[in-house]
């Protein structure tokens, strides 16, 4: 495969000329880039003479004017080692002023960084913060080890084994592009339920899971319908997104949308009650009680589990308790493959959280159980699951 090594200016680039060999060994097309601070520990020539290539060094160079651009097309995953403090700084905030920074920009697909710096650098606030920030966006973060730095100090910095980050590398390569020839529909967000022209009924939901998932559906190569119900959030690049409202629009779109989809994943916390003739006029306060008599909305889960044919169905399941019988009882009821559940209302994960925590309950009686991590994280552990989900459906044919 093609791929990119980016090499930070710290004592570690020396390290990478290892890293390149290792990966041109195991038969990848290597394109070194070098930021001028990682020039001054290592010669350009070093990587030209392990890759075979001219190494790409300056943004402003004549041939260079849109190389950025053409590189980051051709190339299937961008690795940095030694990804620095200052490169972690500038991925996280979008700043791009050379070569490297404006290709991470450009770039589409998976990322692998493996930082190394001064422990009080890793440690600080900031590195810290930054770090979260590229875990959110999906990239592969290979932790630095501990042991005794070049600065004197003894710690967490030291760039991890070559041979380690080349594993990481080889990983992320074969979970990349998984999803390719798939098209996955994903609900995602809340439902408003009108009561009348200015008020609604609603939940908590920002819509951050379903579009977690869209993002990871699409860096693995499927295309995405999203359907969304109103959220704050910037649809990711390349959904198809259809903007809903309520629970019935959201049925009627995910059924106009059903025909070339091979996966459907049903994140949204979709209104279970609605007001079903809403009135025309604002309800005047005129009495001291009002009392609302609603009906079910459409269960569009449970619609699609009857017309599922050989689409994999994903359906969530938000609880309060109970939530392996819950989640059990709905794979069932609903007909799904994989119920994802997740408890809400504690601090931290669920609802309107930039991270979560769920057990995965399967057909097959497993569940699997994914520790708290941001939520872009889980959605690429929920995507994992689609081999395994697809051989089940095959066989119980
Ligand atoms: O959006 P976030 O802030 O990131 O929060 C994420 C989340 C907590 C909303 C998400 O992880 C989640 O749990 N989504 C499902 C919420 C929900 O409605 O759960 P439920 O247990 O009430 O419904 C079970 C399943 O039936 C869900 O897949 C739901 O989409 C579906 N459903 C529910 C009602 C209905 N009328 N039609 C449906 O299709």
């Amino acid at each position: 495969m093609k791929l990119i090594l980016g090499i930070g200016g710290g004592i570690a680039a020396y390290k990478s000329a290892e890293l390149a060999r290792i990966l041109m060994q195991n038969g990848h097309e290597v394109q070194a880039v070098m930021t001028s601070a990682a020039q001054k520990f290592v010669q350009p020539l070093t990587f030209a003479a392990l890759t075979g290539r001219r190494v790409l060094t300056d943004l402003f160079a004549l041939e260079a004017a849109i190389e950025h651009i053409s590189v980051a097309q051709e190339n299937q995953l961008l690795a940095i080692a030694p990804a620095t403090a200052d490169l972690l700084a500038k991925f996280a905030h979008g700043l791009a002023d050379d070569f490297l920074t404006t290709l991470y920009l450009a770039f589409t697909g998976p990322v692998v960084l493996a930082p190394a710096m001064n422990v009080n650098m890793w440690q600080h606030p900031a590195t810290q913060s930054n770090l979260a920030a590229l875990r959110a966006r999906g990239h592969c973060i290979v932790a630095p080890e501990s042991g005794y730095l070049a600065c004197g100090m003894t710690g967490p910095g030291r760039l991890a084994d070559p041979q380690a980050i080349a594993q990481a590398i080889e990983q992320a390569l074969s979970t990349s592009r998984d999803l390719e020839g798939e098209t996955i529909l994903i609900t995602a967000g809340p439902t408003q339920e009108p009561l009348d022209p200015v008020r609604f009924i609603s939940n908590r939901s920002s819509g951050k899971m379903g579009y977690a998932l869209a993002e990871a559906a699409i860096a693995r190569g499927a295309r995405v319908i999203l359907v969304s119900g109103p959220v704050h959030l910037e649809p990711p690049r390349g959904a198809d997104l259809i903007p809903v409202r309520t629970a019935t629009e959201m049925r009627d779109k995910v059924f106009e949308s059903l025909g070339p989809t091979t996966i459907v994943v049903k994140a949204a916390a979709v209104a279970d009650f609605h007001l079903s003739r809403v009135p025309d006029q604002k309800v005047k306060k005129t009495a001291a009680r009002l009392s609302l008599e609603l009906d079910p909305t459409p269960d569009i889960l449970a619609e699609l589990g009857r017309k599922k044919g050989d689409r994999l169905l994903i359906g969530f399941a938000a609880e309060t308790q109970n939530l392996q019988a819950e989640a059990r009882r709905k794979l069932e009821s609903k007909n799904c493959d994989m119920i994802v559940a997740n408890l809400v209302g504690t601090a931290g994960s669920g609802f309107d959280s930039d991270q979560n925590e769920a057990i995965l309950v399967l057909r097959s009686g497993d569940s699997i159980s994914l520790p708290r991590a941001p939520k872009r994280e889980i959605a690429d552990r929920i995507f994992d699951q689609i081999p395994k989900l697809r051989l089940a459906l095959q066989t119980a044919k």
